[in-house]
């Protein structure tokens, strides 16, 4: 399975880390990284957006010379997470001035599945009704929520339940969180 992360300038890259650390090894992974998004890597978990580099192929998020720029170019499933306000907006109205934007474009125009995690709060109008348009088109509009079912005890079971999900959406096995009744 190829499956391509777009990490956008939201809070909450957190998730991007722990959502490639399990794809890796498990699908053919292939990783843009937005330059807002390269400051909030560096701010939030205190590493360097290369560390990312050893778990797939790494695109500049203005490559568009780059093989994921094509529809041509085959990939299953596409994550944007987080997604930030700016990136979403940019992808409900087609404007392809980067990498991440133009790989969501081909995604919702083959047809593929698209994962959009918003990370905003409160959502103001503008936001929701982008929202609306995209989960209108196909995308799957999953903001990290934390659900307190499954009993989180610490950050890393708050971190695992939103990545869980997100792997289950792509029919990848995974035993992160404990579904509810089990
Ligand atoms: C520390 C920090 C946290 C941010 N968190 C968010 C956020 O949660 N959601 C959001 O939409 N924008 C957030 N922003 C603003 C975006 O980074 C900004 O709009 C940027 O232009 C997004 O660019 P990109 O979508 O190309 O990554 C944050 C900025 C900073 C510096």
């Amino acid at each position: 399975m190829k499956v391509v992360v777009g990490i956008t300038g939201a809070s909450g890259v957190v998730y991007s880390k722990k959502l490639i650390e399990e794809l890796y090894k498990k699908v053919d992974l292939n990783i843009i990284i937005s330059e807002a998004a390269k400051d909030i890597i560096k701010e939030e978990l205190n590493i360097d957006y290369n560390y990312f580099k050893k778990f797939g192929s790494l695109y500049d998020n203005k490559d568009f010379f780059s093989p994921l720029a094509s529809g041509s170019n085959k990939f299953d499933a596409y994550i944007v997470i987080p997604c930030s306000m700016k990136t979403l907006s940019a992808i409900a109205n087609g404007y392809s001035s980067s990498l991440i934007v133009r790989v969501a474009d081909i995604a919702l125009k083959e047809r593929r599945k698209l994962i959009l995690v918003p990370r905003e709060m409160p959502f103001n109008s503008i936001h929701l009704e982008n929202m609306l348009k995209l989960s209108n088109l196909g995308a799957i509009i999953m903001p990290p929520c934390p659900a307190f079912y499954h009993k989180p005890k610490d950050i890393e079971d708050i971190i695992n339940f939103v990545v869980g999900r997100i792997l289950d959406l792509l029919g990848i096995k995974n035993n992160l969180y404990r579904r509810w009744r089990c």
